[in-house]
């Protein structure tokens, strides 16, 4: 029997985490631990909350008191860690609040988690605390060819097959931090502590980066599923700049399966990056996403791209992000099991077969604060 906490599991990629476990272990206890801020929607989970070995707790990650009882409360074993502030464009308007969460949250979690470990006789034997990270801690990459060659080339940098790519260069587990935005700083700082509590402690901690995610059940807020709703109610796609920035996509389900690998399989203070090599413009996402609501809509492909609004660019915008997993793929045998077609596929028609679930998000209180933040950009 183990008893895992998984914090933020009732946001985009911890509510596939939470399904994953809840489904192939039923011989774990899993606690969803989460504060339910704007981003946290139980309904995520409506699939799973009736199973014996699934227990939701409405908690603040920064509440130590109230985490130090639970831990000795549940007796915790592993701790997956993905709660957080995590919009961007939230974070240049308030950083405040993601250095509480994502700095002061995690490190309440560590010390919280130590105390209660190192109180057990066994100590930290057969104890995990995973940290859940992003690739925008590495910074931004160039989009540069050093032979000139103008981007998008193939490059070999796959540990499988020859891929597209914008720039000669790659994030990898040993790229030095330098993060641009105040979201990526707070990640950073806590990917630091998390490491800082294995080198000073001994806790048995993992980190993990990964790059964008896309998929059922995210926030509309992020450009994906922002886009297909804007699309689907003929509503203007705010384009950050030329549109010209490049993301690396990898599908959350597949994030949720590296997720568990790692859990299990991962070395104890090694860090693993996590994507899929799947590079793309913004613009090209764009065009994708609108030509697959069109057709799935049964309107003519294209007919939407009227809607694509070039707006002011995100301060301090990173031009290129690009993870390498050779490592994950080689050391754990982990590599993602759909191509970008398919998943962008099935995400779209996710999103158009769960109308209510984004029309509940999408009306009242959000929908005021949204159009707020972009009325003051
Ligand atoms: P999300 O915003 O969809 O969900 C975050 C969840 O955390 C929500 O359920 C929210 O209620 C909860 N939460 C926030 N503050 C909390 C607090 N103080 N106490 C308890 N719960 C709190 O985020 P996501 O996109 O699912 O990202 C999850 C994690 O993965 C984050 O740590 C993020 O940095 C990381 N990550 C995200 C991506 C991506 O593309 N979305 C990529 C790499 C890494
Ligand atoms: O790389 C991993 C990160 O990916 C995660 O750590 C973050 O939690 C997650 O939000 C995501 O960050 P991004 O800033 O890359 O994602 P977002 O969906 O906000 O934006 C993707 C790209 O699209 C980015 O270049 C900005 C652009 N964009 C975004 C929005 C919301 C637009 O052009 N218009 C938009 O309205």
């Amino acid at each position: 029997m183990k008893n895992i906490v998984i914090t933020g599991g009732a946001g985009f990629i911890g509510s596939h985490v939470v399904r994953l476990f809840v489904n192939k272990y039923p011989e774990y206890n899993i606690i969803n631990l989460d504060k339910l801020t704007y981003a946290g929607n139980l309904a995520n989970l409506k699939d799973i909350e009736d199973k014996p070995n699934y227990k939701f707790v409405k908690m603040d990650i920064c509440d130590f008191d109230a985490f130090y009882q639970l831990m000795q409360d549940e007796k915790i074993d592993g701790i997956i860690h993905l709660a957080a502030e995590s919009h961007v464009d939230r974070s240049i308007k308030d950083p405040f609040t993601f250095a509480r969460t994502n700095v002061m949250g995690t490190l309440s979690l560590l010390q919280a988690a130590k105390l209660y470990w190192e109180s057990l006789p066994e100590k930290y034997e057969g104890k995990r605390f995973y940290h859940i990270s992003t690739d925008e801690v590495y910074g931004a990459l160039s989009m540069t060819h050093p032979e000139g060659i103008e981007p998008p080339f193939t490059t070999t940098a796959s540990s499988s097959e020859h891929h597209l790519a914008y720039g000669e260069d790659f994030f990898y587990e040993t790229t030095k931090y330098n993060p641009h935005s105040p979201y990526s700083a707070s990640k950073a700082s806590s990917d630091h502590f998390v490491r800082a509590y294995h080198d000073t402690y001994g806790m048995p901690t993992i980190v993990t980066n990964c790059s964008n995610n896309y998929g059922p059940f995210q926030f509309p807020e992020k450009l994906i599923p922002l886009f297909i709703n804007n699309i689907r109610n003929r509503k203007p796609l705010p384009v950050y700049g030329k549109g010209e920035n490049v993301r690396d996509w990898l599908y959350v389900v597949d994030h949720a399966r590296a997720i568990d690998v790692i859990f299990h399989k991962g070395t104890i203070a090694e860090t693993y990056n996590i994507g899929g090599f799947n590079e793309w413009k913004n613009i090209d996402i764009i065009k994708t996403v609108i030509n697959t609501v069109d057709r799935l809509l049964g309107r003519p492909e294209g007919a939407d791209m009227d809607l694509i609004t070039y707006v002011t660019d995100r301060l301090g915008h990173d031009a290129r992000y690009a993870i390498d997993s050779t490592k994950l793929q080689r050391e754990l045998g982990w590599e993602p099991s759909l191509q970008f077609e398919e998943g962008i596929e099935k995400t779209v028609k996710w999103y158009l077969e769960n109308e209510e679930w984004l029309n509940n998000i999408t009306s009242g209180d959000y929908e005021k604060y949204y159009e707020s933040m972009y009325k003051n950009r």
